[in-house]
């Protein structure tokens, strides 16, 4: 039987402080209606200032290892998705290889911005698919309170900080588990419309996010929803097939206006946008530990994630939890 991904254990991070809209009112001038009204967050947790995305992915990671039975020699592979490594170099990867006791395999980060975990996964499928890893830690980790302007009201009310993370593990299949499907697409001539005014190589500086709003709001609910239709359509289903869609968590309007076009309602989507806000890479590995955890998402559900980020760059996965 061929191989395929299966995802064995979810593991998650979130930072202690809690900033709530109130919080936020003191900062830049806004209103908890406002924020709740456009994006439906409520609160987001905020990382402290000598905590990294490398503390909170090795949380996140140390958890899911713990759950899985398996030994940190058993991992062969470290595939972490973020736009905000504690470095320049080395990778965020590395430093939870080395934090966890992994002694060998591979360790990188990739950056596709809010769709990298989707990317990190599809990578990390392949090497499993054509028998290269056995075990892979595929981790979304961020601290997108670094790249915020904290007095920018348009952008900092909309994102938060934590990690979420996956094993996935090699096993033959019948076609009924595992990951099905990735599909990763990106469009670089819509790179303007969410971006840092900043780099190593440009300012020498991180630089903060810069977003038109209105325009990624369209290309999210149209693009998203074109990714997923091509996942159920490669793989002869329909959108009643799926037990629970699991968005990247960037606004609540862009969740329910996806689901509505592909017409699921909305108590089999994932919502936790409203007290995690958007944490870019770590929102779809987040927002699954954290249904995965309340039971929601059963072993044997057929599951999709879909995000769409920077770059512009989108995709889905569809799995078999
Ligand atoms: N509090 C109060 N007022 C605000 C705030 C704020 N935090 N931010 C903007 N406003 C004001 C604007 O200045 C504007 O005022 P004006 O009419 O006097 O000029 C008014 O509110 C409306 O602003 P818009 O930007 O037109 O508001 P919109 O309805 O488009 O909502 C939002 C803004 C929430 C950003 C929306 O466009 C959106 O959700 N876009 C998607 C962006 C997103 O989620 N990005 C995340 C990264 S990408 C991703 O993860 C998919």
């Amino acid at each position: 039987m061929p191989l395929r991904s299966h995802i064995i254990s979810t593991g998650s991070y979130l930072p202690k402080r809690v900033m709530t809209n109130s919080d936020l009112e003191k900062i830049v001038d806004t209103s908890d209606e406002w924020i709740s009204q456009r994006s439906g967050i409520k609160e987001r947790r905020i990382a402290a200032e000598n905590e990294t995305t490398s503390d909170l992915a090795i949380s996140a990671a140390r958890q899911a290892l713990e759950r899985s039975g398996l030994k940190p020699e058993d991992i062969d592979g470290v595939i972490i998705a973020t736009t905000t490594p504690d470095q320049t170099f080395p990778a965020v990867a590395v430093k939870v290889q080395a934090a966890l006791d992994i002694p060998a395999g591979i360790a990188f980060d990739v950056q596709a911005v809010c769709t990298g975990f989707i990317y990190a996964l599809s990578i990390a499928d392949n090497f499993i698919k054509n028998g290269q890893l056995k075990n892979v830690l595929v981790i979304g980790a961020e601290k997108m309170s670094s790249v915020l302007n904290w007095e920018d009201r348009t952008t900092c009310v909309l994102f938060g900080d934590g990690a979420g993370a996956v094993i996935l593990q090699s096993q033959e299949s019948d076609g009924n588990s595992g990951i099905y499907s990735t599909h990763l697409y990106a469009d670089g001539r819509m790179a303007d419309l969410l971006y840092t005014d900043g780099g190593v190589s440009s300012t020498g500086k991180s630089g903060h996010i810069i977003m038109q709003g209105r325009e990624v709001f369209k290309n999210a609910v149209n693009l998203m929803a074109a990714a997923v239709e091509q996942a159920l359509r490669e793989n002869n289903i329909t959108a009643s097939d799926i037990d629970w869609l699991v968005p990247h968590q960037a606004n609540s309007r862009i969740i329910e206006s996806t689901a509505k076009k592909l017409g699921l309602s909305m108590d089999r989507v994932v919502m936790t946008v409203d007290h995690h806000g958007n944490t870019s890479a770590a929102s779809i590995p987040l927002a699954f530990d954290e249904a995965v955890t309340k039971g929601d998402i059963k072993k044997g559900h057929l599951v999709l994630f879909e995000a769409l980020g920077g770059g512009l760059t989108w995709g889905s996965a569809l799995i078999r939890y």
